[in-house]
């Protein structure tokens, strides 16, 4: 369904075997073309790291849908804004945002220890090393007040719902990133699980979503069980706003 054609070239480092994983890839370094973007994006794939080593399809239907809104925009898409992706993996989503909206004003890509490397390789070998910076963001964590990914004005998710036991940690990050009243999240998730609804139950709580049904491909990818949503954080009650008001006058 993806728009991308891969051309692999000679591999790097070693592959160890990994418990099973949907299509397993090996390690190796590829050009991956976009129809609509410009340039091919350079990847590093090495899933010794971890399950997010490698390309999930998800992040093909997100990057579908900004090339198209972009071009929608005239080219002005994420124009001044700062974006941060979660659960980035080899990056591959932040990667091709900061190559198609040049304009942006930071990328922070961002996932956990393991994968560090391998978002840092990819992010050299695109020479993106001016807009894309990679740092560690492992979901439930307190994020201190400097951290260069608050007060983004969008962040990015793309495949990230699939591990139960990250739901609730998951859904704090979020929480925590979204600090700027106008935050949005563009979020990607293929249902596997029936399990998946207690996510979107305790999401749902506390976040809007809404289907992302201008995308001219949502028919296609949604037969292969994925979904694109935009998500805001829903208003404050009464009660929560007088809450907050008093915390500051403390
Ligand atoms: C299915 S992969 C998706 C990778 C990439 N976003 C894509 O669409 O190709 C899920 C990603 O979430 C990351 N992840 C899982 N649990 C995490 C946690 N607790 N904190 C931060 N990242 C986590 C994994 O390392 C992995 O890169």
């Amino acid at each position: 369904m993806s728009s991308i054609t891969e051309q692999p070239v000679p591999a790097f480092g070693t592959f160890n075997y990994i418990v099973e994983r949907e299509q397993e890839v090996k390690a190796h370094t590829g050009s991956i073309a976009f129809n609509g973007l410009s340039d091919p994006i350079l990847l590093a794939q090495d899933m010794s790291g971890g399950c997010g080593g490698k390309i999930w399809k998800c992040a093909n239907v997100m990057i579908d849908y900004f090339i198209w809104k972009n071009d929608q925009l005239n080219g002005t898409l994420f124009k001044d804004q700062k974006i941060v992706e979660i659960g980035s993996g080899t990056g591959l989503v932040g990667l091709a945002v900061a190559k198609l909206c040049p304009g942006i004003k930071q990328m922070v890509i961002t996932d956990q220890l393991p994968m560090m490397g391998l978002m840092q390789e990819n992010i050299k070998l695109n020479h993106l090393e001016q807009s894309v910076t990679a740092d560690i963001l492992n979901w439930g964590e307190v994020i201190p007040d400097i951290s260069q990914v608050l007060n983004a004005d969008v962040i990015l998710a793309s495949d990230c719902i699939y591990l139960e036991m990250a739901f609730i940690p998951l859904l704090e990050t979020f929480f925590a990133l979204t600090n700027k009243p106008t935050s949005i999240i563009y979020l990607t998730y293929r249902k596997r699980r029936n399990a998946d609804k207690l996510f979107f139950q305790a999401a749902k709580k506390k976040f809007i979503f809404k289907d992302v049904t201008e995308d001219p491909k949502m028919k296609v990818y949604m037969r292969d069980k994925m979904h694109l949503f935009s998500v805001t954080r829903k208003p404050l009650n009464q009660q929560q706003l007088q809450d907050l008001y008093k915390l500051k006058t403390l």
